[in-house]
């Protein structure tokens, strides 16, 4: 199985450059159905996920040239059902149902797959899709969706906020007939991307970032060139790459206002935090951190996705925290594994998170669960005493590109084995 090998005690110091957004990247890949004309898509990480898009893409007809940038040819599509062995590896593969049925009036979509880090289920994405006219049949493994006319734009009402039901009733307003509503929208800066991909092509849509959104639909999309904003949770984990090793780190390309909370959180660690247009600084003076609450929330809270890294923060400040998560209901399958090299954690109700920071961490064999926890434990590898062995590393080329050769550049020795 392949793993990394990690060798401790580095500080971090150095440049990173920042990659595409995986979280707006793959939805937009899918929102290409929606047009009989070529796209081409800029700053797309080299990830698995991203790879699996693009099969699945190729799968239904879609001619696909990958070179630095994508460029998609949708005009070839025809199946409106995608191969289960590919839908089922990624969570975000869900974002086919509304454009292939916008597109065909009909498509079937096996059950997605993803990070197993909670129960993720799809009853929203369905019930904004019935709302707009569609019909639903759930069989066991699947779902089936039909349209007889074109869907008719409406009101929805959101009951919780979730950035892949918003992609979805988005991706299927954009060209229903009349005005739909969404209200109670998730804000992520992923979704105002895609807003903007979509206005790119043609459509009409105001409001994205705010918790009301306004899709006018128009009766066809054009063609058009997008460039994929930067990655803010990849972002996160640099920063805190810096944090825990005492480090400075400074991340380019990368967009500081959409890291608000996260910067408040590392500034009240300690560090020194600097940003300007398109980059942020992080140095922590030689000094080790203080330890954070934190409260994971839908966007502008605190993000979920960073909740692992924090985790690795607090474990070697100074003082005891509390982290609450509050979206998914299994996300700490990184706290095992951290305890095991010396972290001084315990969960309580399933949803918080104490630590009492050590000093140091020590090496240990530990295992990646998920794609969060991958990178948090190769981060905590890079300051722990001794080499320590991460597996399952396959994790963490689903959503971090170059990770391990970003590190290096910064101070870090990971080396990939290969070995059986
Ligand atoms: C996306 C991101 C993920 C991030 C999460 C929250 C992608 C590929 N994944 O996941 O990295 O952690 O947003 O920022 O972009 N829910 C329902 N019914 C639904 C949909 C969601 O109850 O139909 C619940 C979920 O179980 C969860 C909450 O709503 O408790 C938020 O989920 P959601 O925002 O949809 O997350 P994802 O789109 O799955």
């Amino acid at each position: 199985m392949n793993q990394f090998c990690v060798e401790g005690n580095k500080k971090l110091n150095g440049n990173v450059i920042i990659s595409g957004s995986k979280n707006a990247a793959l939805p937009i890949l899918f929102m290409s159905i929606l047009t009989n004309h070529k796209v081409k898509i800029s700053n797309v990480p080299k990830l698995t996920d991203i790879d699996l898009a693009i099969q699945l893409l190729k799968y239904i007809g879609a001619e696909i040239k990958h070179q630095k940038c994508i460029l998609i040819d949708p005009k070839p599509i025809k199946l409106i059902c995608p191969p289960q062995n590919l839908i089922s590896k990624i969570r975000g593969s869900i974002w086919m149902l509304a454009p292939l049925l916008t597109r065909f009036n009909q498509a079937k979509i096996f059950f997605p797959g993803g990070c197993q880090i909670g129960k993720r289920p799809i009853d929203l994405h369905l019930k904004g899709l019935k709302k707009l006219g569609a019909t639903i049949r759930i069989k066991k493994n699947s779902i089936q969706a039909f349209i007889t006319k074109r869907m008719k734009g409406t009101h929805i009402l959101m009951e919780k906020i979730s950035v892949g039901a918003t992609v979805t009733i988005i991706s299927a307003a954009v060209l229903a007939e009349g005005l739909t509503v969404i209200e109670n929208a998730a804000r992520e800066p992923e979704i105002v991307d895609i807003a903007k991909f979509l206005n790119t092509l043609g459509a009409n849509i105001t409001g994205a970032g705010n918790k009301k959104i306004f899709i006018k639909g128009v009766s066809k999309l054009n063609g058009g060139k997008h460039k994929v904003i930067p990655d803010r949770i990849e972002t996160g984990t640099f920063l805190v790459a810096a944090a825990i090793s005492k480090g400075r780190v400074i991340c380019k390309k990368t967009e500081p206002k959409h890291l608000k909370q996260v910067l408040k959180k590392l500034s009240d660690s300690g560090a020194i935090i600097k940003f300007g247009k398109n980059w942020i600084s992080l140095d922590m003076r030689g000094k080790r951190p203080h330890s954070v609450d934190i409260s994971t929330a839908a966007y502008p809270g605190f993000p979920t996705d960073l909740l692992a890294q924090f985790t690795l923060l607090n474990s070697i400040s100074k003082g005891k925290s509390k982290i609450t998560e509050t979206i998914f209901e299994n996300r700490f399958m990184h706290v095992p594994q951290l305890i095991k090299m010396g972290a001084n954690i315990t969960t309580t109700q399933e949803k918080n998170i104490i630590c009492c920071g050590v000093p140091k961490l020590f090496s240990k064999n530990v295992f990646s669960t998920d794609l969060r926890t991958s990178a948090t434990l190769i981060l905590a590898g890079c300051i722990a005493e001794g080499i320590t062995q991460v597996h399952k590393i396959f994790h963490l080329f689903r959503g971090y590109e170059y990770f391990s050769k970003k590190l290096n550049l910064i101070g870090a020795n990971i080396k990939r084995n290969n070995k059986k």
